[in-house]
């Protein structure tokens, strides 16, 4: 893996699996540094080896050594589809809970998903706010990115703000509809973290996989800072981000690719 700083960005750029070890390896740190720590956890395809990393380093724990427990560990989804319920497999929740939380020792009552059956959106939006509060804010933060450089649902040119419900732009929609047996089941509206809580996180971590996050990451890194790449505001958090990358997702940056 090499590293580079790229507006003031902690840079890593190396192989697929050794990113998803790399990501692996930060937030078994926090965890270490501290056991009760406060995690916000991404969905999509990108994780997904990230999560398989942390489920086999912990079912492979020996008992004689201290590798960490997630037995006081909080962890949050940071957003949802409005409307589907936790037991649709096509939540954020499921999703979550099978890809990572039930293959370790968190306790459900350490688990927090925005609430999409909640009364209504705005209840649900608060009710986020306060309880990431109420935890002491956000220890760590693991995102992924759209094409759009959207990051959690926080959706390419719309104003910056706390938790939110959205409207999902079209590219989005049309991304997701490889998880839905038709397009009309793809919900359109979700409820997210806004960009200032993800940037509220005492750290972040961002990874990128493939072609087709490469405009977004060089947007985000060396374009212009503005709500048109909501990523371009974890410069503003330059000092606690690192973005991980692979070949192909910084193949736009300058000095890199062909
Ligand atoms: P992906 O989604 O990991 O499935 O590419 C990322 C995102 O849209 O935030």
């Amino acid at each position: 893996m090499r590293e580079l700083q790229i507006s003031g960005v902690r840079v890593v750029i190396g192989e697929a699996e050794e990113l998803d070890f790399a990501v692996r390896d930060t937030i078994l740190d926090v965890i270490r540094r501290k056991p009760d720590a406060v995690l916000m956890f991404p969905t999509g395809s990108t994780p997904e080896g990230v999560y398989a990393a942390l489920v086999s380093h912990f079912r492979r724990r020996d008992p004689g050594r201290p590798e960490p427990s997630w037995a006081e560990t909080r962890c949050l989804n940071m957003d949802e589809y409005w409307r589907l319920p936790p037991w649709d497999p096509q939540s954020y929740s499921w999703y979550m809970r099978t890809h990572l939380y039930e293959w370790l020792d968190v306790q459900p009552g350490n688990l927090y998903f925005p609430d999409a059956m909640a009364p209504t959106p705005e209840d649900a939006c608060d009710t986020m706010e306060r309880h990431i509060r109420e935890l002491g804010g956000l220890d760590h933060c693991f995102l992924g990115i759209g094409v759009d450089g959207h990051i959690a649902f926080n959706e390419a040119g719309l104003p910056r703000s706390r938790t939110h419900v959205i409207d999902l732009a079209p590219s989005t929609i049309q991304a997701n509809q490889r998880f839905f047996s038709s397009p009309d089941e793809v919900p359109t509206r979700a409820l997210t973290a806004g960009i200032d809580t993800l940037l509220g996180a005492k750290q972040i971590t961002l990874l990128a996989k493939g072609e087709g996050k490469a405009e977004a990451i060089r947007q985000t890194l060396t374009g212009e800072m503005g709500v048109h790449c909501p990523a371009s505001f974890l410069r503003e958090a330059a000092d606690r981000s690192t973005i991980y990358l692979d070949a192909a997702a910084a193949s736009q940056l300058p000095g890199e690719g062909s």
